[in-house]
């Protein structure tokens, strides 16, 4: 069947590792069960659902998952391991990356975590282990400490943090040079509606030190597929946390007007949706730095998406809507 043919997808080295990967990788946070605080921010996605995007992602060239521990406490990670495990080959060259949660913890919960981890993810090895956020108990060299042990014991293989300021992340990277070690990525938020990582530091900071940026919202939860422009009526349709982003409210929903169309009008160029040329820009306007990770509710979204990998737009329409977005109020 052509739809299962794996696409031919450029891979790029994801920051100072030996990880060579799709410049899409597929979120799974979508996959949390409802479990959970967290897990509750998005609806509850059936097995055969989750199997059928996984099986979509991968088919459209995608070759690695963004799954944490607190999506779902472990949920995501079960139900993406045995969606992977139950496609068999085609699923055999997929990496995928989690995340330790470090609210009211100490860094030795890292390595205390780690075998709860593997046995979640069914023994799917662990090709990317992060700190999902700055904020445990210990300082970022202790964490570095801990997931250095687990590279060593063989336990992950790369090393990554989420959320990370310029500062911590160049503290990581240095404690990890001293185990003779280096720190691969930096998830943070970005996408044509957020830029703050271009004027933060963070940005600059990961070019120098060779960190890859893993951008996340990189639809800004859907916005930058035009639908809710569209149809604002669907904004009734979403729920709970969610809703309570403001780029959802019809003033802002007016105010990003201008780049919806512009997006669609370069979607016409390249035959492709707007969420793709949203996508195009992210993994394109910054050399090879940066690989972002959209979500999928549905398969079509993720049949949607991996399309981004397939064209590039120019540097004079990159360039042009990095301004755009800016004067319709990017963050
Ligand atoms: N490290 C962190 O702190 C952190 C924080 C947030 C997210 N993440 C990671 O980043 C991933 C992506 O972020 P995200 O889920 O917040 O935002 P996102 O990828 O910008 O948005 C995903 C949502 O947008 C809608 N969508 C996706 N593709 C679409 C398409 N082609 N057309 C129309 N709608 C589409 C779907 O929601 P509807 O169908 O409901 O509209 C989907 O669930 C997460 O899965 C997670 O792995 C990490």
């Amino acid at each position: 069947m052509v739809e299962q043919t794996m696409q031919q997808v450029q891979l790029r080295r994801l920051g100072n590792s030996d990880l060579m990967l799709s410049p899409l990788g597929l979120g799974c946070w979508q996959f949390s069960k409802g479990s959970g605080m967290i897990g509750k921010f998005w609806p509850v996605l059936s097995d055969d659902v989750i199997r059928d995007i996984v099986r979509t992602s991968l088919a459209g060239g995608i070759n690695w998952f963004d799954t944490a521990e607190i999506y779902g406490g472990g949920k995501s990670e079960e139900v993406l391991a045995e969606a992977l495990l139950a496609l068999g080959d085609e699923a055999k060259d997929a990496y995928v990356a989690t995340k330790w949660w470090p609210m009211m913890r100490t860094a030795g919960s890292i390595t205390r975590t780690i075998d709860e981890r593997l046995r979640r993810l069914k023994g799917w090895p662990i090709a990317l282990h992060q700190v999902h956020q700055p904020f445990s108990f210990s300082s970022a060299a202790a964490e570095m400490k801990e997931m250095a042990g687990l590279v060593k014991q063989g336990k992950i293989r790369h090393i990554g943090v989420s959320n990370f300021s310029a500062k911590r992340m160049r503290e990581a990277d240095r404690a990890l040079r001293e185990h003779g070690l280096r720190l691969a990525s930096n998830q943070v938020k970005y996408s044509l509606l957020d830029r703050r990582v271009e004027r933060n530091g963070i940005m600059e900071t990961a070019k120098e030190l060779g960190v890859a940026i893993i951008a996340y919202s990189p639809l800004e939860q859907g916005i930058l597929s035009g639908k809710f422009h569209a149809d604002p009526a669907l904004v009734a349709g979403i729920g709970g946390m969610r809703k309570l982003s403001g780029d959802f409210k019809p003033a802002a929903l007016e105010r990003t007007r201008p780049l919806i169309a512009r997006l669609q009008e370069l979607a016409g160029k390249y035959d492709a949706s707007p969420s793709q040329v949203a996508l195009n820009w992210l993994i394109h306007a910054n050399g090879e730095t940066v690989f972002a990770i959209p979500g999928a509710s549905k398969p079509h979204h993720a049949k949607e998406n991996v399309r981004a990998m397939t064209f590039a737009i120019s540097r004079d329409e990159q360039r042009e809507l990095s301004e755009l977005a800016d004067r319709c109020g990017a963050r």
